[in-house]
């Protein structure tokens, strides 16, 4: 049975242990910044010794340091600096925007480090552990631990897969994009639905149907093909008609989306039709529109 370390066992750590201990994992020293809720997580988890220092962390093959971000790398330097985590074993951050060179400290004292990230929101432990299958879980870092570190995922429901080296912080960006921005663009549809003065409850549905079913048709057809309204008819006139009616910043976001939007539309459109929709996003500056 191998044996699994938790250092900051919040959402994410708590989930995974509670995930790997029903996979048959033992789970053996917890440590949080409070013995309490080193304490809490094990009553989560069913499994557990919580720890009031780093200084008693039992030998464990794998390692899992969850603490936020910022924690990562002083906790990494505390741990090694400890002397409780030997050459050879597999230590791993689970952030998505940082490497596993963040673990140096530790991997200068002979572990193998990694990092694990599931794309996966871990709101509430409870809820992540009931809903986490089939969730894809990054790996990056030393080779020595993906055969360990892909069990563990595949053993907690997950689907592991391998980030090239350097590939970190574009596939976190990747990520970012398509979630955070996705619900950005959400809200800035939603202000000028009322803008027109169609009702909140009216624009949930109009926008709401739109936006799935463009995203199903992106999925299934990809962007440049699924692509269809204005720009990708080369309409400048009624790019510039649009703007007319933005704020300032909505302004902003639509001449570089639209940007963006007139390079996948290219391959559909003439050299003038492209120049008059680039010129219609350029006119006036952005950001200048004529609203409020
Ligand atoms: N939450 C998500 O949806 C999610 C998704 C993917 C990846 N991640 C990654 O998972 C990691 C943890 O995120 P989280 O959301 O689980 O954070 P969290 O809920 O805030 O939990 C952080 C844990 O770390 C402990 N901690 C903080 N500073 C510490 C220190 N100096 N020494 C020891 N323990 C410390 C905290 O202890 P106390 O309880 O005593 O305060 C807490 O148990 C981050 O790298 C994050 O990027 C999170």
């Amino acid at each position: 049975m191998q044996t699994l370390n938790i250092i900051g066992a919040g959402r994410l750590g708590q989930s995974i242990g509670r995930l790997a201990a029903q996979a048959g994992y033992r789970i053996g020293s917890v440590y949080c910044r409070s013995q309490a809720s080193a304490q809490a997580a094990c009553d989560f988890i069913g499994q557990g010794a919580p720890l009031a220092s780093l200084h008693d962390v039992q030998p464990a093959l794998l390692t899992l340091l969850a603490v936020p971000d910022g924690q990562i790398a002083p906790v990494a330097a505390m741990l090694a600096d400890s002397g409780r985590v030997a050459a050879g074993q597999v230590v791993f951050h689970a952030s998505g925007a940082c490497e596993a060179a963040l673990l140096a400290p530790l991997a200068a004292r002979g572990a193998y480090c990694a990092s694990l990230h599931p794309a996966f929101s871990f709101a509430e432990p409870a809820r992540a552990v009931a809903s986490f299958a089939g969730t894809r879980c990054a790996l990056e870092g030393d080779e020595r631990t993906f055969a360990s570190l892909q069990d563990l995922a595949l053993a907690i429901g997950g689907q592991p897969f391998l980030l090239a080296p350097g590939g970190k912080l574009a596939y976190h960006a990747a990520l970012a994009v398509a979630s955070n921005y996705l619900v950005t663009l959400h809200a800035l549809a939603q202000q000028l639905a009322s803008r027109a003065g169609i009702g909140a409850q009216d624009a949930h549905v109009l926008l709401g149907e739109l936006m799935q079913k463009t995203l199903a048709n992106s999925l299934a057809l990809g962007p440049a093909t699924a692509l269809t309204g204005p720009i990708a008819r080369g309409d400048a006139d009624t790019v510039r008609r649009h703007r007319a009616v933005m704020s300032p910043p909505q302004d902003a976001l639509y001449c570089a989306l639209g940007t963006a939007t007139l390079g996948l539309a290219a391959g559909r459109l003439d050299e003038a039709q492209q120049a008059a929709v680039a010129i219609a996003l350029r006119e006036g500056g952005c950001g200048v529109g004529q609203g409020e």
